[in-house]
C-alpha cells in the first residue's frame, strides 16, 4: 500500500476546471492578490525573468496548492510567485511545470494553466528550453513559437471538445516582441513525448514535417490555454542543436549549462516583453 495521498486530478469523476478554480482561490488567499493579468511558465534557462519583472509580493511553493505536483527535476523550481510589475499589473510565475514524460497524465500537465486563467490571467506566456533544427542557432539563443505540432498524441480536452488553433500562439504578441528585439526569430516546435531526447531521424522527420524547435513541452499546455481563452506567447531558449543536426551527442548538463549561460540575456528581454504588454 502506499502512503502518498491520491491526486486529485487522478480521478476521472473530478472536474479539472473545478480543481483549478479551487487552486486559485487557494493562491488568492496565500498571496493577498485577487485577481492576476498575466500568467508566466519559466521553463529551464527563464527561472531568473522572474526577478526582473517587478517585485514579488508573495512567493508559495506549488505543492501548498492543489493539484500541483512535486516538480520532478532540480533546476525546476516548484514555486509560484505572485508579482506586481511596473505597470501595475499583477504577473503569476509559474516555476512549476509538470511533463508529459513524467507519466501523470494530461490533467496535471495543463492544470497550472487552467489555474493561471481561474486566476483572472488573459496573457499566458509559455517558455521553453528545446532543440533547435536550424543551424544557425546557436545556443543561447531565443526564439519566438510561431505554430506547433503535437507528437503526443494527447490532447488536454476531454469529450468533444473542438477547439480551433489557428493563431494559437498570437500574431499580435510575437510582433509585439519582435518590436523589442528586431533579431528574435520563430519557428514551429515539435512535442515529443521525451523524457529521451530524439534520435537524429526523429529530428529529419520533424524537420521534414514543417518544425524548427523540438521539445518536450509547451503545445498541450498552449491548447488548454487557448480552451481557456487567453492570449498566448510561447518562447524557446535553444539550449542545442537538435540531435543529429549538430555531430556532438546531447548531454543534459550541457543543455542545462546553456540555459544558464543564456539566462540573464532571455531573461531580460522577456521582462522588457511583460513590461510592454
Ligand atoms: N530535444 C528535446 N527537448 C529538449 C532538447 C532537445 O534537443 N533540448 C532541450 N530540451
Amino acid at each position: 500500500m502506499s502512503d502518498v495521498a491520491p491526486h486529485p486530478l487522478d480521478d476521472p469523476a473530478v472536474d479539472p476546471f473545478a480543481i483549478a478554480a479551487q487552486a486559485a482561490e487557494q493562491i488568492a488567499r496565500l498571496t493577498g492578490v485577487e485577481r492576476h493579468d498575466i500568467a508566466l511558465t519559466l521553463g529551464s534557462g527563464w527561472a531568473k525573468a522572474a526577478d526582473l519583472i517587478g517585485e514579488t509580493t508573495a512567493e508559495i511553493p506549488a505543492t501548498e496548492v492543489i493539484g500541483f505536483s512535486k516538480p520532478a527535476l532540480t533546476g525546476h523550481v516548484g514555486t509560484l510567485r505572485s508579482i506586481l510589475t511596473p505597470s501595475g499589473r499583477r504577473a503569476l510565475v509559474i516555476g512549476a511545470r509538470t511533463h508529459y514524460y513524467e507519466g501523470h497524465g494530461v490533467r496535471r500537465v495543463v492544470h497550472s494553466v487552467r489555474t493561471a486563467a481561474a486566476t483572472g490571467a488573459t496573457t499566458m506566456i509559455l517558455t521553453n528550453g528545446a532543440g533547435g533544427i536550424k543551424d544557425h542557432w546557436t545556443p543561447g539563443t531565443p526564439v519566438l513559437i510561431s505554430d506547433h505540432i503535437n507528437l503526443t498524441a494527447n490532447s488536454p480536452l476531454e469529450g468533444a471538445t473542438f477547439i480551433d488553433l489557428t493563431d494559437l500562439y498570437s500574431a499580435r504578441l510575437r510582433d509585439l516582441a519582435r518590436e523589442l528585439d528586431p533579431s528574435l526569430d520563430e519557428g514551429v516546435y515539435v512535442q515529443f513525448r521525451g523524457p529521451h531526447y530524439e534520435t537524429p531521424a526523429e529530428v529529419q522527420m520533424a524537420k521534414a514535417m514543417g518544425g524548427h524547435i523540438v521539445g518536450m513541452s509547451t503545445a498541450l499546455e498552449a491548447i488548454a490555454a487557448r480552451q481557456a481563452g487567453m492570449e498566448i506567447l510561447g518562447m524557446s531558449l535553444i539550449t542545442n542543436l537538435a540531435a543529429g543536426i549538430s555531430p556532438e551527442p546531447l548531454s543534459h548538463g550541457e543543455v542545462l549549462q546553456a540555459g544558464k549561460d543564456a539566462e540573464p540575456v532571455i531573461s531580460a528581454l522577456l521582462a522588457r516583453i511583460v513590461a510592454a504588454l
